[in-house]
């Protein structure tokens, strides 16, 4: 039973949780010039044994999808043995993680045999040039062939997420290469909009469209909608007969978009943030230290639901405590 609940009536069935700040690309929306240590901030990431028991919590307060995002999730050494700790322990039903597949070729076969339930990958383009312009990396190939190894294994539940921007990939030649694309994979490719963070003001105002241009494509292009359940989450599915992948738009400026708000985010230092966009976040850490420390760790993550807001307020431009998206996984 989740028995995770806000104010306005909405439920938290899953978590995103960040495992390591540090990232190895450098996207223009989130880390033009790298990853750059906070040296206001000299706090460790959660360990293993902490993970575990913040993952036993969730469980037993109805937590039922831990999703391990980063920063870069698979740079820390120990990711395969916290997929494990979480799978092993806690009785939380689903782990998944989102990556940006920079050695997805050489860690498929270690992925799939942790037991790893989904994956979801960024790619912003399948044209390797632009690729390398919006992260820095020349590394499109590497990301493709791990996805093939990840098929062969017969890996369930592949993910492919790009950011949608202006002039770089929202042409209909770009529509095209993705139809393509999930017409022959079982995979899913999703839009997101750009969002505006503190940091990446003149970006957003540079590439931001709104996600309509796609879902015009889309509805010319005969998708059909796809209708779902209460705890769908904030991504609006399109499917086509004969077509083994769907297609999903992301759009945080829509109207409603947080009516759907399915999740809550814990960072890489053990702060829960009840908004990608809010200014809310205490540290939960200090109760993950002793396993007797559960159910204290129990009452205070219920108790924070209380502050959760109705909405994000970014069509006013307030982008909330987060400089960009690498502390807490987008
Ligand atoms: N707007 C939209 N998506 C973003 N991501 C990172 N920063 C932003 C932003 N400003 C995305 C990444 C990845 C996911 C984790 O978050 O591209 O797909
Ligand atoms: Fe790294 Fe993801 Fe940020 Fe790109 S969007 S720099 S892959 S954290």
């Amino acid at each position: 039973m989740n028995i995770l609940k806000d104010n306005f009536g909405r439920r938290f069935p899953y978590i995103r949780l960040s495992i390591s700040d540090v990232c190895n690309f450098k996207c223009g929306y989130c880390l033009p010039d790298g990853y750059k240590i906070n040296k206001a901030d000299n706090r460790t990431f959660i360990n293993t044994q902490e993970i575990g028991r913040l993952a036993k919590a969730l469980s037993e307060l109805g937590v039922s999808k831990i999703r391990l995002t980063g920063g870069e999730p698979t740079i820390r050494k120990d990711y395969l043995e916290i997929i494990k700790i979480i799978k092993k322990n806690s009785g939380i039903k689903k782990t998944v993680i989102t990556t940006n597949g920079y050695k997805l070729n050489k860690i498929a076969k270690n992925l799939k045999d942790s037991g790893l339930d989904g994956i979801n990958i960024s790619i912003d383009s399948l044209n390797s040039k632009t690729f390398k312009q919006v992260t820095g990396h020349d590394r499109l190939h590497e990301i493709l062939e791990g996805i093939q190894e990840l098929q062969k294994l017969n890996f369930k539940n592949i993910k492919i997420n790009a950011v949608l921007m202006k002039g770089i990939n929202d042409s209909e030649k770009d529509f095209k290469e993705w139809s393509n694309f999930i017409k022959n994979n079982e995979i899913d490719f999703r839009y997101i909009e750009l969002m505006q963070t503190g940091d990446n003001l003149d970006y957003f105002q540079k590439y931001h469209i709104s996600a309509n241009k796609f879902v015009d494509f889309l509805n010319n292009d005969k998708w059909i909608i796809q209708t779902f359940g209460k705890d769908a989450g904030p991504s609006k599915n399109f499917i086509k007969a004969e077509y083994k992948g769907k297609f999903g738009v992301i759009a945080p400026y829509s109207k409603d978009f947080c009516k759907s708000c399915n999740r809550l985010r814990i960072t890489a230092k053990g702060d829960l943030r009840l908004c990608l966009f809010g200014d809310t976040g205490i540290n939960i850490r200090h109760l993950m230290q002793k396993d007797d420390q559960i159910e204290e760790l129990k009452d205070l993550i219920l108790n924070q639901l209380n502050y959760k807001k109705e909405s994000h307020y970014l069509e006013i431009g307030e982008t909330g405590l987060n400089k960009n998206l690498s502390t807490i996984g987008g």
